[in-house]
Formats: structure tokens, C-alpha cells, sequence
């Protein structure tokens, strides 16, 4: 039997303040990149634990120690990558993380962010005082992936840093090793820096493997990878993550960086980051298997009742993104919402000016996905 537990709307409703609890009676939440399924066990335990035992003081500063122990096991067994348990630094999410990389180690020069993005990292440019240069896949590409002469363009410009998101959010790609290898050339060829933002890591659907960047030969001198258990295991708001820094020198002048520059952790978040990445393998096991048929059945759904819609592989993430330029609304998110009461996420959020996508968040019960596809389609072909 699976693991994976379904809640109920009311339980939704109060685990989730944001995606729920944000979301008026009637209308089916399917935005933000948050799952409607049970805590694993595991993690609900170990919560349980501390909570009685009163564990709330400041969490334990540095580098390594028991969260760097788990990431390690984690990341061996997950994605068969060595990496050294001193190597990682808790940060309070990934969001936090890629901005305090970013301040920390990149020149004051422009930032390339690979478009459509992940719509909280639109303003890092802003947020760190850079200039942020869009490298955009066309919405017609056939796949979304990294032109590297573009890149090159843009790094010979005077842009130091890449923001690589991967496995990446909204495109639903994994990259592999050869692209990899390929992104590093360039990257290496102009002295710049690499700030891998791999918070999708564990969520890798049926058919294909992460690989980490800093699991590809000659990274470490010029990377860092920004990873966590919160997504894949549904605990964003308990609030840790972490940064897995190879190079001494960056590991240094991130652990020097004035405190002020960097929020502080959740001890909560801590505990529940160790519980999965130690005895959260089972659970996702059954969790990617789950969304493999979650995401069979979302493509027959649009088979059957958005035949116009266009949708790339889903290889990583529960975050379709779906090109509905052929239905001719300009924000289908917005009609689905009026229409359909159905809350999708806005295509143009993680690409300004993008007429006519969306993202579908596909991670609840099979007759909620239905019921969403239903609505949707029912508010764009009638709107
Ligand atoms: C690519 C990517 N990075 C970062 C985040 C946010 O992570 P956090 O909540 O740890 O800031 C998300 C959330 O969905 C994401 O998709």
C-alpha cells in the first residue's frame, strides 16, 4: 500500500494557510508549488519528539554537524553524488540561500536568469544590486533548455553569475550530464560562477535521474548547489535549507558573512530536515510513483479535454507548465479563476509579458486533478 495520504479539504485547509487557507471555499487551489498530501511519518514523529521535549532554543551554528550527516547519506543514496558532510551550511530556504550566495560570492555584475523562472527569483537582481540578464526560451522551442551561445554572448557582456535552476520550475526539465558539462564549459571558459538552485532534486518522476551540478568534474572551485527536503517533502513552512559549498574559500566567506546578511534557521526545520533525509526514502519512493500517475493522467485529461493545450515532458517536479496561446486568452489563470473557480499560477508571472500560459500543480488526489482539468477547460472554452 502506498504511503502517500490524500487530505481532506479541511485538513488541507489547515496545514496549508497559504495555498488553502489563501484560497476562498469553492475554489480549487492548484498554484502555489505545495502538496495535498500527509507529512511522511517519519518527519511527524521526530516533530512530535522535539516538540515534547520542548526543542524551540537558537539552532546550532556552522558548517556539517548532524544536518550536513543526513544530506550526505541523502545525496548518496538519491543521486549516488559524494558529498562531504562539511561541505553544507543550513540557510532558512532556498530563496534566502541563492540571494545570500549570490551577495556573498559574485562579483557586483549582472546575473543571468534562465526565463521563464521561478517568479520569487525575478527580483534576486534587484534584491542583490545586479543587473539580471534573461536568457528566454522561446514558448515555440521544441525543448526548453540553456542555449549555450547565448550564454556565452552574455557572460563575454560582463555577466559573472548563472542561476541555474535544475531540475528546473516552470519547465519541468532535468538536465543531464552532457548538458551539464556543456553549461560548465561555457561557464568556465569566462571565470564565472554557477549558484544551482536544486530544491527539485528528489522529485524526479519515473524515467529519469538527477545530477547534481557539483557532481560534474571541475564545479567545485566555481559552484554552489542550494538544496532542501522542504518541497519534496511538503515542510516549506517549518524553514531550513541548505547550501552545499565544496570550495573552502566560499565556505569561509560565507560563514564570516556578518550574521545581519543572512536569516537565521528554524530548529524545527532542522529536525524535520534530518528526519527525511534519513528515513524519508520510503515515502518518496512512493511519492514520485504517485505523481508519475498523476502525471499520466493529467496528459489524458488535456488529451480529452484541452486537445489545444501544449505541454513539454514532464520530467521533474508536480508543476506542469502549459502553453493555452490556442484557446486566445491572454491570462487563462485569470479566466479559470473567474470562470472556473480554479487558482492556477500566471504563465506571465515567471515570464513578464508571456500571453497565455500556466502552471498546474498536479500534486493531490487523482479526482482533484480531474476536477481541476474540468473547470478549466469548462472556463476556456466557454469564457
Ligand atoms: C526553483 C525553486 N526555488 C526555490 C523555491 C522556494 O524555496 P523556499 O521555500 O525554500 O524558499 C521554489 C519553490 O517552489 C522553487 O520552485
Amino acid at each position: 500500500m502506498s504511503l502517500i495520504r490524500d487530505l481532506t479539504e479541511a485538513e488541507a485547509r489547515r496545514a496549508m494557510p497559504m495555498k488553502w487557507g489563501g484560497t476562498e471555499p469553492g475554489v480549487l487551489p492548484a498554484w502555489v508549488a505545495e502538496m495535498d498530501y500527509a507529512l511522511a511519518e517519519p518527519i511527524t514523529a521526530a516533530l512530535h519528539d522535539a516538540v515534547a521535549a520542548g526543542v524551540a532554543g537558537y539552532p546550532w551554528f556552522g558548517a556539517g554537524g548532524p544536518l550536513g550527516k543526513a544530506y550526505a547519506g541523502f545525496a548518496q543514496r538519491q543521486f549516488g553524488q559524494r558529498v562531504d558532510p562539511g561541505w553544507v551550511l543550513p540557510v532558512v530556504d532556498v530563496t534566502a540561500g541563492v540571494r545570500f550566495a549570490i551577495d556573498v560570492l559574485s562579483d557586483p555584475a549582472p546575473v543571468v536568469m534562465p526565463v521563464p523562472a521561478y517568479a520569487p527569483q525575478l527580483a534576486i537582481g534587484e534584491v542583490t544590486g545586479r543587473e539580471q540578464w534573461p536568457l528566454t526560451v522561446h514558448p515555440d522551442a521544441e525543448r526548453a533548455e540553456i542555449d549555450l551561445t547565448q550564454l556565452d554572448l552574455l557572460l563575454a557582456e560582463g555577466a559573472r553569475t548563472l542561476l541555474l535552476t535544475q531540475p528546473h520550475n516552470p519547465w519541468g526539465r532535468v538536465f543531464s550530464r552532457a548538458e551539464l558539462e556543456g553549461i560548465r564549459d561555457v561557464v568556465v571558459r569566462h571565470g564565472a560562477r554557477v549558484v544551482s538552485d536544486e530544491i527539485h532534486a528528489p522529485l524526479v518522476l519515473p524515467g529519469r535521474e538527477h545530477v547534481s551540478y557539483l557532481d560534474v568534474e571541475g564545479t567545485h572551485d566555481h559552484a554552489v548547489a542550494v538544496v532542501a527536503a522542504s518541497k519534496a517533502f511538503g515542510t516549506p513552512g517549518l524553514k531550513c535549507a541548505q547550501l552545499v559549498v565544496p570550495d573552502d574559500d566560499a565556505r569561509t566567506r560565507l560563514l564570516e558573512a556578518p550574521m545581519v546578511r543572512n536569516d537565521s534557521w528554524s530548529t524545527l526545520g532542522v529536525v524535520a530536515a534530518i528526519a527525511a533525509y534519513t528515513d524519508g526514502d520510503a515515502w518518496l519512493a512512493d511519492l514520485r510513483t504517485r505523481l508519475g500517475e498523476q502525471r499520466s493522467l493529467l496528459e489524458q485529461l488535456l488529451a480529452e479535454h484541452l486537445p489545444l493545450a501544449r505541454m513539454r515532458p514532464l520530467e521533474a517536479t508536480y508543476l506542469a507548465w502549459i502553453d493555452l496561446r490556442a484557446y486566445g486568452h491572454g491570462d487563462p489563470a485569470e479566466v479559470a479563476l473567474e470562470h472556473g473557480r480554479v487558482r492556477l499560477a500566471a504563465g506571465h508571472d515567471y515570464q513578464p509579458g508571456l500571453p497565455g500560459h500556466v502552471r498546474l500543480n498536479i500534486a493531490t488526489s487523482p479526482e482533484r486533478l480531474t476536477e481541476v482539468v474540468h473547470r478549466t477547460a469548462h472556463a476556456l472554452t466557454r469564457a
